[in-house]
């Protein structure tokens, strides 16, 4: 087995919850003084629990998401990319999440020199009236800012998260906030549609959506523009210009190898016999006491095929037949029924070589996805 491997590092606190948001983040009020000495150690501790299993491989791709990693000191981010330097690729991508409201010059210029060489700003939208539906805690000028900052600081690799599907939202209202993000010389684009979180603010008080039909047409025409602009849709919500795909995330699609530290983190590491997933306490304070718990656990082998199929079909790149041995070390045998079933319904095409979503497949992954579980 020849997984690539990349590593994640969670920074769990941000200024406020947004009210759609389900991952693990924390309002910062809560954070203890020393939360970043404590944290650091923590996040170094866990980190030697996976020596072992690296064989001679060096990391590809680093992402320090959230939460709101921009709220972080300099010393704190600058610590950890020095830290962990000696175990990646010359190359590595490393990526940090910035929200709009918490970036000031020099701490952008900061990251950069520290060697954060791909910058993802949580922008959602350029309209006042849709960011504050949202709850976030920056306007559209401030999301303007961020982006001319982050030019000014260096970066030339800058992802945008768009979200659209919004509360009032109409084709116009949505396709606004995408050319406002294309007046910048951005090299990716991720465009998420909004989805209502059990366990969030608006999945205690559903808010009303745009209808279905609405919803399609917002896509739809979305995607055309983005075309137009020379973004190509590699993934269900990814776009990027020039081919700079998110190294990153392209790994977890392509069923690579992870180590994920920090609060509520996840990894995988797979072998010829087992597959390894480990999976973090959410709460800051109780990973910081658990760093160390070995908590590794086995994928039972009839999970395999539905996991690799989930993040695998993602990406749309025709799939080749081996890449499956290759990443899971099981035989092509054990999906070609359910991959033959599906070019059946027309949602997949598969010759002797590869195979591929069609345009009705990517419509209705879900039922793909369905056939291996
Ligand atoms: C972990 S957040 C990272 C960025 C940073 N915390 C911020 O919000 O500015 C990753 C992205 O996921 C998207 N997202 C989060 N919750 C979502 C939801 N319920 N529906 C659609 N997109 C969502 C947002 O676009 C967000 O920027
Ligand atoms: S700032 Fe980002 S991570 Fe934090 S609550 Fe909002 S969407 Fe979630």
């Amino acid at each position: 087995m020849n997984n690539k491997l990349a590593l994640y590092i969670h920074y769990p606190y941000c200024v406020r919850k947004c009210p759609y948001c389900d991952f693990n983040s924390h309002a910062i009020s809560g954070a203890s003084l020393d939360f970043e000495t404590q944290y650091f150690e923590a996040l170094v501790k866990e980190f030697k629990l996976f020596l072992p299993y690296f064989d001679d491989r060096r990391i590809i791709s680093v992402f320090i998401g959230g939460g709101t990693p921009s709220l972080a000191s300099v010393e704190f981010i600058d610590k950890l990319i020095q830290y962990f330097a000696p175990y990646l690729q010359s190359d590595a991508e490393i990526t940090l999440e910035a929200n709009p409201g918490t970036v000031e010059s020099d701490k952008l210029k900061s990251f950069y020199q520290s060697g954060v060489n791909r910058l993802s700003l949580g922008v959602q939208s350029f309209n006042d009236e849709t960011l504050k539906k949202l709850g976030r805690i920056h306007n559209a000028q401030d999301a303007h800012h961020a982006l001319i900052k982050a030019f000014q600081a260096g970066f030339t690799n800058i992802n945008v998260d768009i979200m659209h599907g919004i509360m009032g939202q109409d084709v116009s209202l949505a396709l606004e906030d995408l050319k406002q993000a294309l007046s910048y010389d951005i090299t990716h684009l991720s465009w998420y549609e909004l989805t209502i979180e059990e366990g969030t603010y608006f999945g205690r008080h559903t808010p009303a959506l745009p209808a279905e039909d609405m919803l399609a047409d917002i896509e739809n025409n979305g995607f055309e523009l983005l075309k137009k602009h020379g973004f190509e849709r590699y993934e269900v919500s990814a776009f990027t210009k020039d081919k700079h795909y998110c190294v990153h995330n392209k790994n977890y699609w392509l069923f690579g190898d992870y180590i994920g530290l920090g609060a509520g983190a996840h990894s995988k590491l797979s072998f010829a016999n087992q597959t390894l997933r480990k999976a973090n306490e959410q709460d800051p304070i109780a990973y910081i006491s658990s760093c160390t718990n070995n908590s590794f656990y086995k994928v039972a082998d009839n999970e395999i095929a539905f996991e690799y199929m989930l993040n695998r079909l993602r990406l749309f790149e025709p799939i080749y037949i081996d890449h499956y041995f290759q990443t899971t070390a099981q035989s092509f045998d054990k999906i070609k029924l359910q991959l033959e079933q599906a070019c059946k319904l027309g949602l997949l095409i598969l010759d002797d070589k590869q195979y591929y979503l069609t345009n009705k497949g990517k419509l209705m992954l879900n039922d793909v996805l369905e056939l291996f579980l």
